[in-house]
C-alpha cells in the first residue's frame, strides 16, 4: 500500500490591520481548510503588517528554520502604497516559478475582472515553495483551488521524491 502524501505548511497572513487584532484574519483559516484534505499539515501561521522587512523575515524563518514544504502568503498583492508582498516575495526566493500566478490570474479572471490586478509572485527557496495568495477567503479558496492539482508533484520534486514528469496513461 502507498503511503498517504502529506507535506508541511506555513501561513503568512499580511496585513496591518491584521496584526494589530483590529480585524479577524479569515484568509489563513481558507487556506488550511483546503489544504488539510489533501495532505497538509500546518506548521507555522503568523500575521505580519504591510512591512518587506518583516514579511522577508517571515518567509526566511518558515524555509530556512522550519523548512516546510509550503508558505503561503496572503493578502499586500494589489495596488495599494503599503502592498509589497511580492517584492518582499521576489527579494527571497532562488528561483522564480511564474507558471502558478499566471495560472491563478488566468483561472481568476473568469470570476473577476479585477484579478489582473494581482500581482503576485511565486518562488523556490531551498525545498520550499512560496506563493503570494490574495487577501479575501474568496481569492484564497478559488486561487489555492487551481493550484492543488499540481502540489504534490511540485513538492515531491523539491524534495527530490520524484523526478519523472512524465504522465503514466
Ligand atoms: N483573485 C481571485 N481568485 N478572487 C478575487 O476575489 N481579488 C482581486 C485579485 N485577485 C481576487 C483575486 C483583487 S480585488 C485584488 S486588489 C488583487 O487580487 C490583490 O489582492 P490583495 O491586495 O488582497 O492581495
Amino acid at each position: 500500500m502507498s503511503k498517504e502524501f502529506t507535506f508541511t505548511v506555513g501561513i503568512i497572513t499580511v496585513s496591518d490591520k491584521g496584526s494589530k487584532g483590529e480585524r479577524i484574519d479569515e484568509s489563513g483559516p481558507a487556506a488550511e481548510e483546503l489544504l488539510k484534505p489533501v495532505g497538509g499539515v500546518m506548521k507555522k501561521y503568523i500575521i505580519v503588517p504591510d512591512e518587506r522587512e518583516e514579511i522577508m523575515k517571515a518567509i526566511i524563518k518558515m524555509a530556512d528554520d522550519l523548512k516546510v514544504d509550503l508558505v503561503l502568503t496572503s493578502g499586500g498583492t494589489g495596488f495599494s502604497p503599503r502592498d509589497v508582498t511580492p517584492e518582499a516575495t521576489l527579494e527571497v526566493i532562488e528561483k522564480h516559478v511564474p507558471g502558478i500566478p499566471e495560472v491563478m490570474r488566468a483561472e481568476s479572471l473568469k470570476v473577476t475582472p479585477k484579478a489582473m490586478l494581482s500581482r503576485a509572485a511565486a518562488g523556490i527557496r531551498g525545498r520550499t515553495l512560496i506563493i503570494n495568495l490574495p487577501g479575501s477567503p474568496k481569492g484564497v479558496r478559488e486561487c489555492l483551488g487551481v493550484i492543488i492539482p499540481a502540489l504534490k508533484h511540485g513538492i515531491e520534486t523539491l524534495r527530490g521524491e520524484a523526478s519523472e514528469c512524465a504522465e503514466k496513461h
